[in-house]
C-alpha cells in the first residue's frame, strides 16, 4: 500500500512536470498564458504554486497525457483521476483546457490537481477524485507553500478559492490558505491549528460566503481556535477587492475582523431581530448548538455572559435554558 502511494506520488509529480511545461512553453497554452496575465498572476508565483496547463482537445486531442506516460504509469495515473477509463478501453484526459494547481500536502507532495477552466464554461473548476493520497477534507490548497508566513505572522487568513490565495499572496498578503471549494472541516482547523492560534475567515462577500462563515463556528468552538470573521463588500471576493482597492484597504478590513462568536450574534439580530419576544426565542435557540459545542469552560461562560447582555437574558437562565436542562425553551 505505501508503494502505492509513492507511485501516486511519483506521477502526480511527473503530471507537474508536464503540465508545466505546457504553460511555459507550448504554443497550445497561449490563451493560458494570457488569462493568467490577465488575472494579474506574475510568473514567479506561477511557479509558487506549479501552475500548469492541460491543453485543449482541439490542439491535443484526447491522450495529450496518456501519450507521455510508460504504461504502469498509466495504471498509476487512472487512480489518480488523471486518466478516465473508457468503455471500450483505452483512457482520456480528465483535464482538459485548464489551468491546474497541483495540491500538495503539508510536506510537499503532490497529492491531486485542481483546475481552471479559461475564461467562461462550466464546470468552472475540477479537482482530482479522492485516491489513496488525497482526501479533500484533509487538504490546504497554499498551506505547503505560505505555512511558514502563517507561523511568522501568528495569523492564518482562510479565503474560498484558488485565484484568491494566489492573488493575495501576489498582492503581498502571504499568510493565506483555502479549503478545495467545500466547508472548512475540523481536520483542516486542526492542520492550521499546528501554525498558528489565530485564524481569519475571508470568504466571498456574498450569502454562499456569510453561510461558510457560520457553518464554520461549531468547528472553531469546539477546536478552540480564535476563529474571526473579515466581511467583504457585497460582490467582492479576495481577489477582486485586493486589485481594486489594494492591499491597504484589505489589511484595514483584517483588523477589523469580528470574533466568530460577535459575529454569530451580529447576523441572528439582524435575520430574527431582538425587538419581540419571537425574534429572541430563535436566536437562543440558534446559539445553543454553538454554546453546546464549546468544548472550554471558560469559553462558554464569556459566551453565555456575551449572549445574555445583547438578548436580555440573565447568563444563568440562557445556560439553563439549554435542552437537557430543567427548563427549554420552545
Ligand atoms: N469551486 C469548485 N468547483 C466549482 C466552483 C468552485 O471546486 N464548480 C471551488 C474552487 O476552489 C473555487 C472556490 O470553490 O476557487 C470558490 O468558488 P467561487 O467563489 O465560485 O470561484 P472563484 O474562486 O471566485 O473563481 P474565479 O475567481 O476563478 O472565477
Ligand atoms: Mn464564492
Ligand atoms: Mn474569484
Ligand atoms: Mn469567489
Ligand atoms: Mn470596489
Amino acid at each position: 500500500k505505501s508503494r502505492k502511494r509513492q507511485l501516486l506520488y511519483e506521477v502526480n509529480e511527473k503530471v507537474v512536470t508536464i503540465f508545466r511545461r505546457t504553460l511555459l512553453a507550448s504554443d497550445m497554452a497561449k490563451s493560458a498564458r494570457a488569462y493568467l496575465e490577465e488575472r494579474k498572476i506574475p510568473p514567479a508565483v506561477q511557479e509558487r504554486f506549479g501552475l500548469g496547463y492541460a491543453p485543449s482537445p482541439d490542439s491535443a486531442g484526447w491522450n495529450f497525457l496518456g501519450a507521455q506516460l510508460a504504461a504502469e504509469e498509466k495504471l498509476v495515473a487512472v487512480e489518480a483521476g488523471l486518466l478516465v477509463e473508457k468503455e471500450s478501453g483505452g483512457t482520456y484526459d480528465r483535464f482538459r483546457d485548464r489551468v491546474l494547481f497541483p495540491i500538495y500536502d503539508r510536506r510537499g507532495r503532490v497529492v491531486g490537481f485542481g483546475g481552471r477552466i479559461i475564461g467562461e464554461g462550466q464546470p468552472k473548476y475540477m479537482n482530482s477524485p479522492e485516491s489513496l493520497v488525497f482526501n479533500k477534507s484533509a487538504s490546504l490548497l497554499g498551506l505547503y507553500q505560505q505555512g511558514d508566513e502563517i507561523r511568522r505572522r501568528r495569523k492564518a487568513i482562510v479565503v474560498e478559492g484558488n485565484f484568491d490565495l494566489v492573488s493575495l499572496v501576489v498582492h503581498g498578503c502571504p499568510n493565506v490558505v483555502a479549503p478545495l471549494g467545500t466547508a472548512l472541516t475540523a481536520q483542516q482547523l486542526r492542520m492550521l491549528k499546528g501554525f498558528s492560534e489565530e485564524c481569519v475567515l475571508l470568504f466571498d462577500g456574498d450569502t454562499a460566503g456569510v453561510k461558510a462563515a457560520m457553518r464554520s463556528v461549531p468547528l472553531f468552538l469546539s477546536e478552540q481556535i480564535a476563529g474571526k470573521v473579515a466581511l467583504l463588500p457585497t460582490g467582492h471576493d479576495p481577489d477582486t477587492f485586493v486589485r481594486e482597492e489594494g492591499l491597504a484597504a484589505l489589511n484595514t478590513l483584517l483588523d477589523k475582523a469580528m470574533p466568530l462568536p460577535e459575529f454569530v450574534l451580529q447576523q441572528l439580530v439582524a435575520e430574527y431581530g431582538l425587538t419581540s419576544y419571537d425574534g429572541k426565542i430563535r436566536i437562543i435557540k440558534e446559539l445553543q448548538p454553538l454554546i453546546k459545542a464549546t468544548t472550554s469552560p471558560l469559553q462558554r461562560s464569556l459566551m453565555l455572559s456575551h449572549f445574555s447582555e445583547a438578548i436580555g437574558i440573565s447568563p444563568d437562565e440562557l445556560g439553563a435554558s439549554m435542552p437537557g436542562r430543567e427548563a427549554t425553551v420552545r
